[in-house]
């Protein structure tokens, strides 16, 4: 009793001295990605984004006069890990918004959660169009996979002159069977065909036998909307067996593993994806050497631009809300325009996705480069 009464005590006489030497409490945002784990570029490169933004925006005071504090979670790359992060940094913690996931099955894992709390969640990179159906708290700031499979598409077919494709994706990926889908009904549409569709899940090493099923089939490219922890070894058993034709991916092929496991087997395939490092803009080119200077020369990825793009908006969210309650921060990130982040100007439409152009990028000497960009 009369150390609780003390402890009491001594945290209110805290709280005046810090009110009182003008030390404002900070603000609290959650964030929670797959620092561990199957994906662990994912979340490692987003955190690296968010976390060179934020000592940006508190460099320069912070916002409304308070500093952000991030407090993050590590899912280890599991769904059910990734809800039990967002409840624990919404009851736990009490942040007031949180940043994640990047895997679209994960962000729909923990979605509702922050839905129900009333908690705005905004994730940098999920593609699937479900994720912000979960409702009006659900935020993204990136494209959507209808637009993406469907570019990928249209590039394929107009500007490489192919009809015929595999396709070969994960079962249980949410954003794998989008993908799937939205590239199989444009080339439908459009004249082309579905060879043949095959799946694999998660973890899988051996692709052998849906690659001879797929030979067999004859297409002129194969479609694989898989994240990089398979399809470097897709792409090798590919070539070990003969197939020459091109492989084709979403922004899951995004990661500097993707070269490692796939070798020159890659070389010669395509995928689309969110930026790309070489893009001369002033924006990319800042963001780039800033993020070069904080990680050892690092080239940031697209999750890197995106986590960092997500804290710049959440934190101008929270600037025009003049307030860090959940509810002025949802408003305002709804209403989002024209916000000069680094890897586009953001909108947020009134499904709370963002309205970007997608690039697609040609592998050579193991190494994506630039070749188009595609407008929304
Ligand atoms: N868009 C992917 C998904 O929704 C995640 C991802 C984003 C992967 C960016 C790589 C780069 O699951």
């Amino acid at each position: 009793m009369r150390n609780s009464l003390i402890a009491v005590l001594s945290l209110s006489l805290l709280g005046f001295t810090s009110l009182a030497s003008g030390q404002a409490e900070p603000i609290k945002i959650g964030l929670f990605g797959s620092e561990t784990g199957g994906t662990a570029t994912f979340g490692v490169s987003t955190k690296e984004g968010v976390m060179l933004a934020l000592d940006q925006i508190n460099g320069k005071g912070g916002v409304l006069g308070r500093q952000i504090q991030i407090i993050s979670e590590d899912d280890q790359s599991k769904p059910e890990e990734a809800k039990t992060a967002a409840e624990k940094l919404i009851n736990r913690d009490k942040v007031v918004a949180l940043i994640g996931e990047v895997a679209s099955s994960r962000s729909l894992a923990a979605a509702p959660v922050a839905q129900a709390a009333g908690i705005p969640m905004l994730s940098p990179s999920s593609t699937n169009p479900k994720v912000t159906q979960v409702g009006d708290c659900i935020f993204r700031a990136c494209f959507i996979d209808p637009f993406q499979g469907s570019a990928m598409a249209k590039y394929a077919m107009n500007d490489l002159k192919l009809k015929k494709f595999a396709i070969l994706y994960d079962v249980k990926n949410d954003y794998s069977v989008g993908l799937k889908q939205f590239f199989s009904e444009y080339v439908k549409a459009n004249g082309g065909e579905i060879v043949t569709e095959l799946g694999y899940s998660e973890g899988d090493n051996d692709f052998k036998a849906q690659l001879t099923r797929i030979r067999r089939a004859n297409p002129e490219a194969i479609y694989a909307p898989g994240y990089y922890t398979e399809v470097g070894s897709i792409c090798k058993q590919a070539r070990q067996l003969g197939i020459a034709v091109p492989l084709m991916g979403g922004d899951g092929w995004d990661s500097e593993k993707t070269a490692e496991m796939g070798g020159d087997a890659i070389n010669g395939c395509y995928f689309t994806n969110h930026y790309s490092p070489e893009d001369k803009a002033p924006a990319v080119q800042e963001f780039v050497s800033a993020y070069k200077a904080k990680y050892g020369g690092k080239t940031p990825d697209a999750m890197a631009i995106l986590g960092y793009d997500a804290m710049r908006i959440m934190a101008d969210a929270i600037t025009r809300a003049g307030s860090a309650d959940p509810k002025a921060i949802r408003n305002a990130l709804a209403t989002t325009k024209d916000f000069r982040a680094a890897s586009a100007v953001i909108t947020i439409d009134e499904n709370r996705n963002a309205k970007k152009a997608i690039v697609v990028l040609k592998i050579e000497n193991r190494v994506p480069h630039f070749v188009q960009s595609i407008a929304p």
